[in-house]
């Protein structure tokens, strides 16, 4: 420090002064013990009472005396025009410490180690913190430290190593004040102890601790993330919170994150760090995770893919890290019952892996949590009961101490907190600051009767009576920073225009200082407080909190103000300006759909509940009820489960009727249309979708309808509709007009092949004769395309084909299901996995060797769970014929025809034509091959019954059909002239239509 020089003795030694008193203030908060030497400040952490945390407090202090000092320089500097900047420098080792012999009153340190601290001081650039190895090596877990410089320092000729302290960067909040010594629970830490142990041979596991606020979940976590630390295994932090219920990714990145090591490094650093630890991850996966990191090059598009394929990309890259990871590690997930449904389902995953690999996650949560985090199986659960009576009272001895005047309070103050050891600290700072007790922690007196004593019914009483005692500015400032949540920046604040006063709560411990310059964090020192907190205002002054917060986050988020969309959705909803909310969710709902559909359909719900409370003389209320509804509609074949979506799209009808909005309308449908088919409601499907399909014609929008047609499609088809599908596929085709490309969109990569696939089946099934080329034209355009595009072209041409017997399940049909199962495999679509896992599983069931048809048999399993899964429920009893027909064909006829029976029937009632007509096939020929006399007259009935129901249409496929079974009948009852005259009359259609599956099926009755 130049001071001296440039200014006057007097002023000098004042400013001098502050420094030295300020600074040992901070370094007393942090438990140290203060030493003056000449014009500095020497602090001691550690001695004469043991911490176990000495660097990492020392650390902590080191940087807020920075911080103090930076505002006492900023008061300097416009007073004196001076600049006024201090070193600080930490080392970690044994020292010489005690009183400093009689007549020196004082506790000292001396020694090497003393000595190497005070070189780090002047080897530290003005301003900074600067650390030595030894401490490093402590602290590095818990502090972001540059890399290692090498600096040269008095009575050392060569350089040493010696890291700058950039910032704090954990949540350890507690760890920056002293902290009652952990009661009880031994079990709980020696399960712990347990899985830690043996994740380390790389059998991860899984840990719930669950319990009541207040009970010691977070301690515990705490505990366990320190054992960790002390054996080298790195911890993480994901902190899920009550305001980010809705925001979704919210927990997942920040975990991401602090894994990754890229919190606090700037977007491009960041980037950087995560392609060192995934060198061989795909580039677009890469592209996604940065994304999802919020570090995402604003140059480097996002790749347009299915939100869902997105999500599933992200956790198997999520998912392989964590498995290539050889060092172990443990993940804390905090408060999971705030946590963001997105976050839920990818940590879900996330945790299937777990036992493959030298992790452990331990997630805390409070008893009304019952969501999937808690569903793994193999998970352990530790219910947090109650504290005994006496480690309550080892509790209170160590916090009150064992002056007999404070006995009584404590038997009351035990008795109220029922084994709760929140509620005992509580309590304890209430009474300390109400003045009832006196003189230091572990050291008090009690300078009232205990009878005259109150304490608090509730902890939430405690919390609230402490909070009421802080002087009005402070108390404006603690509400304030409740709405902000449970972590915030001073900078923040300042920014919703408060005069900030927080020192206050950080003496009397209501908050923690957890990071550190250049923006100050701090952090409630537990949620309970910022609950009360929150609660505790009155509704007018939180709402203008929540708007000036949006304000804030709007403003430092210029250029990046969709990722926050949903946060700042957030606070305007509870500022209660629900006209901008509204805006914002849909925003947000727009952000997110192409990266997690679930997440963009609650922002869309949420929007929608918004409109719903607009008045309806507001000239924007349809419009606004409109919006939302027609997305979540449009979407409703793309969410994970298909719901019951029918009362949402009655009331789009209703509003679109009355705002004459046909677009939105027409769009909304498809709601319907997938839950018609999927329900096996494919009739009406079939109508809904010619009206869609007509409206959008009508309104001239049909290349927005080229990615919806896909559900229009397989309605028709159920409903053997194969005029509607040749129009309608044709439309398609010309209105691509040769670009495979144009109209894509709600995952699907391209409108065309789909539709070349299915005019190619409408044509085989008609018997036009140009359905061949459009089969393969659409597999050859479908294999440059997406996941989805190849699955569904795949099945919609060969899949459909070999069932129908128009193609024979050759090699290359089989290596074209085999690419497209990899494909989806890879992109982890279920939809895509469905429908090209059942065309190989067709392909397979129709060879002849038997491993193939077992394998044929396994995938037409897993497809079957699959649908069932995505209540596809049409083709549950589709899946149970092919088995069924196996198992007839292994010999077990008399199982599987009841089986058969049952499927034809349920097929029948659904009206669908097309399954229905290749089912009763099946099951005709099934019996006959059986062949008593109520197999004959069954086969008659059934033969009957499908061809009322299939009205002659010219179609080739009904013809073929009716000549193979009544063949078949014909041979069954022993009319041999019939049985020749229409098997050779069969075998020659088959020909002449080219289909090659009836082909052979006529030869071998011939
Ligand atoms: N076994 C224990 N011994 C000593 N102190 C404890 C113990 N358990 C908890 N505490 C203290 O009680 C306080 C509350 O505990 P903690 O924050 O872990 O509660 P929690 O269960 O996480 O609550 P919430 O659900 O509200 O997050 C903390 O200050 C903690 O240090
Ligand atoms: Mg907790």
């Amino acid at each position: 420090m130049d001071i001296a020089a440039t200014l006057d003795m007097e002023r000098a030694r004042e400013i001098m002064t502050e420094v030295v008193d300020r600074s040992a203030a901070v370094a007393r908060r942090y438990s140290g013990t203060v030493e003056y030497n000449g014009d500095g400040v020497m602090a001691i952490f550690g001695a004469p009472t043991a911490l176990e945390d000495h660097a990492f407090r020392a650390c902590l202090a080191a940087v807020a005396i920075q911080e103090e000092i930076g505002r006492l320089a900023a008061e300097v500097s416009r007073r004196d025009g001076v600049a006024l900047r201090l070193r600080v420098g930490v080392n970690s080792g044994r020292v010489i410490a005690g009183e400093l012999g009689p007549g020196l009153p004082r506790y000292a340190a001396t020694g090497e180690t003393v000595g190497f601290a005070q070189r780090m001081e002047s080897a530290a650039p003005p301003g900074g913190v600067l650390v030595s190895e030894a401490t490093a090596r402590l602290v590095e877990h818990v502090v972001q430290l540059a890399q290692p410089e090498l600096v040269c320092i008095k009575g050392s000729d060569d350089p040493v190593l010696a890291h700058r302290v950039m910032g704090i960067c954990q949540r350890d909040a507690q760890l920056g004040r002293p902290e009652a010594s952990l009661v009880g629970r031994r079990r709980e830490m020696a399960a712990l102890d347990a899985t830690l142990e043996r994740a380390r041979g790389r059998l991860g596991g899984v840990v719930n601790v669950v319990g009541p606020p207040g009970i010691g979940k977070t301690r515990l976590a705490r505990e366990v993330a320190a054992l960790a630390a002390g054996r080298g295994v790195s911890v993480y932090w994901g902190f899920c919170e009550s305001h980010a219920r809705d925001v979704p990714f919210h927990a997942v990145t920040r975990l991401l994150a602090a894994a990754s090591g890229v919190a606090g490094l700037d977007s491009r650093a960041a980037r950087a760090a995560v392609r060192e630890q995934s060198p061989h991850a795909d580039q677009q996966d890469l592209l996604l995770l940065d994304d999802l990191l919020g570090i995402a090059d604003p140059n480097a598009p996002l790749p347009q893919m299915d939100p869902e394929v997105r999500r599933r990309r992200l956790t198997e890259l999520v998912n392989s890290r964590a498995l290539a990871r050889a060092e172990p590690a443990l993940f804390i997930i905090e408060d999971a019952h705030w946590i963001d449904t997105v976050s839920e389902s990818m940590l879900a995953d996330f945790l299937q892996v777990i036992p493959r690999t030298a992790s452990t996650v331990l997630i805390t949560s409070r008893p009304e949590y019952e969501g999937a985090l808690l569903r793994v199986a193999d998970a352990q659960t530790i219910a947090l009961a109650p504290l005994g009576d006496s480690q309550i009272d080892a509790l209170l001895t160590e916090l009150l101490g064992s002056d007999p005047s404070v006995g009584e309070l404590e038997a009351l103050i035990a008795e109220r907190a029922a084994g709760n050891p929140f509620f005992v600290e509580e309590m304890v700072r209430d009474l300390v600051q109400r003045g009832v007790l006196i003189g230091e922690r572990g050291g008090y007196s009690c300078s009232a009767d205990a009878a005259d004593v109150t304490v608090p019914a509730t902890v939430q009483a405690a919390i609230a009576a402490r909070i009421d005692r802080l002087s009005a500015p402070a108390r404006r400032t603690l509400n304030t920073a409740s709405v902000i949540g449970v972590r915030f920046q001073a900078e923040l604040l300042v920014a919703l225009g408060i005069d900030v006063a927080l020192q206050e709560s950080l003496d009397t411990e209501l908050i923690d200082l957890v990071g550190s310059a250049p923006n100050a964090e701090y952090a409630f020192a537990h949620p309970l407080i910022r609950a009360v907190a929150y609660e505790s205002q009155l509704n007018a002054a939180r709402a203008e909190s929540h708007r000036r917060l949006a304000d804030a986050i709007r403003e430092r988020a210029a250029g990046s103000e969709d990722e926050n969309a949903a946060l700042i959705a957030e606070h305007l909803e509870a500022a209660r300006q629900l006209r901008e909310a509204y805006e914002w969710h849909m925003r947000a709902g727009t952000w997110s759909a192409n990266r997690d559909l679930a997440a963009a359909r609650v922002s869309w719900d949420r929007a929608r509940r918004i409109a719903d409370a607009v008045p309806d003389d507001d000239p924007d209320h349809l419009a606004m009820r409109i919006a939302p509804r027609t997305m979540l509609c449009a979407t409703d074949w793309q969410a994970r489960e298909v719901q019951d979506s029918r009362h949402r799209f009655e009331e789009l009808r209703k509003l679109c009727n009355v705002a004459g909005d046909k677009v939105s309308l027409a769009i909304g449908m498809s709601a319907l249309a997938t839950e018609l088919v999927y329900a096996g409601r494919s009739r009406e499907g079939a109508e809904l979708a010619s009206e869609q399909m007509e409206l959008l014609e009508s309104i001239g929008d049909l290349t927005r309808s080229m990615a919806l047609v896909p559900m229009a499609f397989v309605n028709w088809l159920c409903a053997g509709e194969f005029g509607e599908i040749l129009r309608w596929s044709q439309t398609v085709v010309d209105l691509a007009a040769g670009d495979p490309g144009k109209g894509a969109g709600f995952g699907l990569g391209s409108p065309l092949a789909i539709a070349l696939a299915w005019r190619g089946t409408a044509r085989w099934w008609s018997g036009h004769p140009e359905w061949r080329q459009d089969l393969s034209d659409a597999v050859a355009m479908a294999q440059r395309s997406n996941a989805e595009t190849l699955a569904g072209a795949v099945a919609w041409t060969y899949g459909f084909a070999m069932q129908y017997g128009v193609l024979r399940a050759t090699d290359t049909i089989v290596g074209v299901g085999e690419e497209a199962l990899r494909v989806a495999q890879r992109a982890t679509s279920d939809r895509a996995m469905g429908l090209s896992g059942y065309t190989l599983a067709v392909a397979l069931l129709n060879r002849d060797s038997a491993a193939d048809r077992d394998r044929g048999l396994e995938l037409m399993m897993q497809t079957r769970a699959i649908w069932l899964r995505k209540r596809g429920l049409f083709l549950i009893p589709v899946t149970d014929v092919w088995a069924a027909r196996e198992a007839a064909r292994l010999g077990d006829r008399d199982a599987a025809i009841p089986v058969m029976r049952r499927a034809v029937d349920q097929m029948h009632t659904a009206e669908d034509l097309f399954y229905g007509a290749w089912a009763t096939g099946v099951l005709v020929e099934t019996i006959l091959s059986r062949g008593t006399r109520d197999d004959l007259t069954e086969a008659r009935a059934a033969t009957d019954r499908l061809f009322v129901r299939w009205v002659e249409d010219g179609s080739a496929m009904r013809a073929i059909t009716l000549l193979r079974l009544r063949a078949l009948l014909a041979r069954a009852h022993g009319d041999d002239v019939t049985f020749r005259d229409l098997a050779t009359r069969y075998l020659s259609m088959a020909e002449s239509l080219g289909f090659e599956g009836h082909t052979d099926w006529a030869r071998a009755l011939v």
